[in-house]
């Protein structure tokens, strides 16, 4: 059943900037889940919130992190181990994403992380997408080698919890080069599919769009582009945006 429902993840990235703010727009958009049925919700802040966050009692927001080490312990200073996490009640966790990946993160490391996060039993949400497009289609050359060597290794058993979230690199942000349609979504995500039923037999994975996601387009990506959810960044701090985006996939 779980699988059924619409998955929305916020990325708060590194906002907000108290744990005070952070305890105020996390408890607004639990208070403001009501009945939610058809949508499971996440929250993905800074490390430093998530303790703070985990004590609220009655959440209907469960949490995620943004990125967690492979290793278990040791000397690796700045690193946050995926066991400290599952301590904290975190059940989802990003991976690669392009901001990650602009800073150095290799898909060698990534697959590290993600087979770090499985066996902490925690699911992976593995961002994917081109910096460009360009009309060769090389893009989807491209993302094709992000989840063939993301998901080195891996087997259709592991998987059954990966959730791949389609970030055009693009369409990310305040400086994004334009908004991307739902039929651009649709192509992307028919394509991961069929990547993961070639290499996996299995083509049942969760497939989010994110990238400038706002009330405004979200319909578009979940009509046209038969979305599983969304992967947000900005709106995410908003509890009042945030709120309407989950309106908008219960309501469909
Ligand atoms: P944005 O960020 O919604 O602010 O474009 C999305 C993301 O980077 O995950």
């Amino acid at each position: 059943m779980q699988n059924n429902k619409k998955l929305v993840i916020g990325n708060w990235k590194m906002n907000p900037e108290t744990s005070k703010e952070a305890e105020k727009i996390f408890t607004n958009i639990s208070k403001g889940l009501k009945n939610t049925k058809k949508t499971s919700v996440v929250m993905c802040p800074p490390y430093v919130f998530i303790e703070r966050l985990s004590k609220i009692k009655s959440s209907k927001v469960s949490l995620g992190a943004q990125n967690a080490f492979y290793e278990k312990s040791g000397a690796y200073t700045g690193e946050v181990a995926f066991s400290m996490l599952e301590n904290l009640k975190v059940k989802y966790v990003i991976l690669g994403h392009s901001e990650m990946r602009a800073r150095g993160e290799t898909n060698l490391e990534i697959n590290k992380k993600i087979r770090s996060v499985l066996s902490a039993g925690m699911a992976p949400v593995l961002c994917v997408g081109e910096i460009e497009r360009d009309a060769n289609h090389e893009y989807l050359n491209l993302i094709q080698n992000q989840i063939t060597e993301c998901l080195s290794g891996l087997s259709k058993n592991n998987i059954s919890c990966l959730i791949i979230a389609y970030e055009p690199v693009w369409a990310i942000g305040k400086g994004a080069v334009r908004e991307a349609t739902g039929e651009e979504f649709r192509e992307v995500s028919i394509f991961i599919k069929k990547v993961l039923s070639d290499k996996f037999k299995n083509s049942n994975v969760r497939i989010l769009y994110g990238g400038s996601v706002h009330p405004q387009n979200s319909l578009e990506f979940l009509t046209e582009g038969n979305a599983d959810g969304f992967l947000v960044g900005r709106d995410s701090l908003d509890p009042k945006k945030f709120l309407e985006i989950i309106n908008i996939t219960e309501n469909l």
